[in-house]
């Protein structure tokens, strides 16, 4: 019986470490877990007359419920604060969403304060210490922009428009699509999954030329403009935890005006949860923390209430800051 018992073990044992070294490296698997993460967002100006009643900074309700459906949780960074601050901020959050909007990718408040945020991940993640950034539409547009250190955004119109993504083949062992079912990457390819509301973007002929660009992202995707140009429309970053959409994940399951082409399917839902799933992931790997629950607590965006704004805006609710 003891013999039996020792083989049956083994033979466990040995299983186990085969399926494992082939998932992820093993070092993956003794890493500390974060389960308690909070990722930052800045918050965007408002610019829009009718909304400035309510504040004069924004995040629409939709990113910090799709972050906060991933597991995680949101803390709000105003765009007013000090670099020592922001850098303060940096050692408590485990990641980091550029949001979509409207701001000056060089000269913006929003752009100084993100250049911030990536300098300071780019050091941490060469450290060994993990920071994951996640740039959607605008997000991702900026992340080019502080990759290249110039504006190589170009007219790529795709306003209210549902894409089905046109897969590179790097995209079959990228991280973000890794965990995605098969008949998910199916979909992805063949239906319209991917809301796009946007007028500018990178070629995929400007990435190639641009040498930061290239050896920095891999790009996961791309897709045909209004006007014909081909733009990248998904990438992540080769070294770097890094990761940029040019559409929209968040809508699929949080936006629902009625003029406005967001992918409500069932595998579109699917696709924004497996994303939310993937960044959350990633900011488990983050050991950052507050320095007491009290601090964590008055920092987290469960402070602040949503305020209605369908009536006025395309958005259902948006919190003011
Ligand atoms: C898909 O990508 C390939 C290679 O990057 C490109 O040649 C093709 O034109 C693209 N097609 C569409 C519909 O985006
Ligand atoms: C929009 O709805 C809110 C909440 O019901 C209301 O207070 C506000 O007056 C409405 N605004 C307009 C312009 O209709």
């Amino acid at each position: 019986m003891f013999n039996t018992g020792v083989s049956t073990y083994l033979c466990l044992f040995f299983a186990c470490c085969f399926c494992c070294s082939r998932a992820m490296p093993t070092k993956l698997s003794n890493e500390a877990v974060n389960d308690r993460s909070v990722i930052g967002v800045l918050t965007q100006v408002v610019t829009d007359e009718i909304m400035k009643p309510f504040g004069r900074t924004y995040i629409p309700s939709s990113y910090v419920k799709y972050i906060e459906s991933g597991g995680s949780r949101v803390m709000p960074i105003r765009l007013t604060l000090t670099t020592s601050e922001y850098e303060n901020i940096f050692r408590k959050i485990n990641g980091l969403i550029f949001i979509g909007g409207a701001a000056d990718l060089e000269t913006s408040d929003f752009a100084r304060v993100a250049k911030i945020f990536y300098r300071l991940a780019l050091a941490a993640n060469d450290a060994g210490d993990y920071f994951p950034i996640w740039g959607t539409c605008m997000g991702m547009q900026l992340l080019t922009v502080l990759v290249a250190g110039e504006n190589l955004l170009t007219k790529t119109p795709a306003e209210n428009l549902a894409l089905p993504l046109n897969l590179t083949t790097e995209a079959q062992s990228s991280r973000m699509f890794n965990s995605f079912p098969d008949e998910l990457i199916n979909a992805l390819t063949q239906e319209p999954l991917t809301g796009n509301f946007h007028h500018y973007g990178i070629t995929v002929k400007d990435f190639q030329e641009n040498e930061m660009l290239q050896s920095f992202f891999t790009i996961l995707s791309t897709n045909i403009a209004k006007n014909g140009a081909h733009f990248v429309s998904t990438f992540e970053g080769k070294r770097y935890p890094f990761y940029g959409v040019q559409w929209h994940p968040e809508v699929n399951r949080f936006q629902w005006y009625r003029k406005a082409n967001f992918p409500h399917s069932r595998h579109a839902v699917q696709l924004s949860s497996e994303l939310a799933e993937f960044f959350v992931n990633e900011a488990r790997r983050s050991l950052h923390h507050f320095d007491s629950p009290a601090e964590e607590e008055s920092s987290l965006i469960y402070n602040y209430s949503p305020v209605y704004v369908a009536n006025i805006t395309t958005y259902e609710q948006i919190y003011f800051f």
